[in-house]
């Protein structure tokens, strides 16, 4: 591990072999060369994902000083919990996630995607669209959500980036999160002298969670929900260009192009670590209480079992019950909203710039290795 792409937009080969020949296989995480159990097809995933026996709590596999372990989540990062203590805050935070909810939304997502397709209008060609488009549109949407200023984007993004790094140097992520703890600590104690209608606003007025639990809260929504849309958008334009029967395709609407392009790129291909909480047994093989385990959401999203032909892009296919959300009881909680920022953004982005091309050849474009989200540094379009 990793097992790094030789295409940006396909999981790598090896785990189509792994997927057939040992799809619960040992696999040996370069950085600190702790051993996991590297899951790879689609049955075994979900089954894993889906099982209270391995637990959430998982840190490290980031180097000698940071080794594979069980920890203790801080209250309020709900993504690193299990049983009903994740329970308790999933369920403060659904209603605000619904389709319904989420597609009240809907006019101010296109109104933000218009005013970035207007801007990158007015700039000289090429255009970087990461810059310009794939990164903006969510991360205003998703401050937008939480009552949070635009301005402060910086810190998350900073964060953000720092976390999906596979690279950073020690201390790096630690240090750009708790600058971003800083920022939200003060945006909360602001929201307590005046709460608004937005996500954080409402939270504060339910009067159930401590500052400290809405610091994590904030910190976790804005993480998870910039960085991955940003990069389906920059990566899945890109893949679009490649396909232009496709691309005509989701300039008309097809109604499932953004799980098709998600099941697709799985973007999140391998970083869904696993703790066993006891001995257990997975796809033959046993495993011991104490030991770790990743999904890989890449393999099991191309496995022949899911659909026909897992290999073909065709936006038109019907809804697989793909996992580049995740499954079971952390499946993504953003996960309307990423499908309708997927939508608008893109629909209106190909109609918009009908001649819209890639300003260099595929070679050139600047892939991203080093992170645990697959996507593109940058992107230069012209049209
Ligand atoms: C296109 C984009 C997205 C992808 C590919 C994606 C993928 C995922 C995956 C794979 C998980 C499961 C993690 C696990 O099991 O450990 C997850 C969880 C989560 N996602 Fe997303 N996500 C996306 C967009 C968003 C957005 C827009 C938000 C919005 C706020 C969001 C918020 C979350 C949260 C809070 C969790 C944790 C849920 C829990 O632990 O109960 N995600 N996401």
């Amino acid at each position: 591990m990793p097992i790094r792409r030789t295409c940006p937009f396909d999981p790598s080969p090896e785990l189509a072999g792994l997927r057939t020949a040992r799809p619960v296989a040992r696999a040996v995480m370069p950085l600190d060369g702790s051993e996991v159990w590297l899951v790879t097809g689609h049955d075994l995933v979900r089954r894993m994902l889906a099982d209270p026996r391995w637990s959430s709590s998982v840190d490290g596999g980031l180097g000698e000083d940071r080794p594979l372990r069980l920890k203790q989540p801080e209250p309020g990062m709900f993504i690193e919990m299990d049983g009903p203590e994740h329970a308790r805050y999933r369920r403060m935070l659904i209603p605000h996630f619904t389709v319904q909810r989420t597609n009240r939304l809907r006019p101010r997502i296109e109104q933000i995607v218009a005013e970035r397709l207007d801007a990158m209008e007015r700039l000289p060609r090429p255009v970087d669209l990461v810059a310009e488009f794939a990164l903006p549109v969510p991360s205003l949407v998703i401050c937008e959500l939480l009552g949070m200023p635009y301005e402060e984007r910086a810190g998350f993004q900073e964060a953000a980036r720092a976390l999906v790094r596979l690279d950073s140097p020690a201390g790096e992520t630690e240090a750009a999160l708790d600058r971003l703890a800083g920022h939200l600590a003060k945006l909360i104690a602001a929201k307590r002298a005046e709460p608004d209608g937005a996500l954080i606003g409402e939270l504060v007025r339910e009067g159930v969670l401590t500052d400290g639990e809405l610091v994590q809260i904030s910190m976790l929504l804005l993480v998870a929900g910039h960085e991955t849309t940003a990069n389906m958008l920059g990566l899945g334009t890109l893949l679009l260009l490649r396909h232009p029967d496709q691309l005509a395709l989701v300039r008309q609407g097809a109604p499932g192009a953004a799980d098709e392009l998600l099941r697709y790129l799985s973007i999140i291909d391998a970083v869904m670590f696993r703790g066993a909480k006891e001995d257990l047994t997975l796809g033959g093989q046993r495993i011991r209480a104490g030991e770790f385990g990743l999904a890989s959401l890449g393999a099991a999203n191309r496995d022949p079992a899911l659909c026909e032909d897992p290999d073909r892009l065709d936006v038109t296919r019907p809804r697989t019950a793909h996992v580049a959300l995740g499954f079971g009881p952390h499946q993504c909680l953003g996960q309307n909203l990423a499908r309708l920022e997927l939508e608008v953004a893109l629909q209106a982005l190909l109609r918009r710039f009908p001649g819209l091309r890639a300003a260099v050849p595929l070679e050139e474009v600047s892939i991203r290795e080093d992170a645990a989200i697959h996507g593109v540094d940058s992107l230069p379009v012209t049209w």
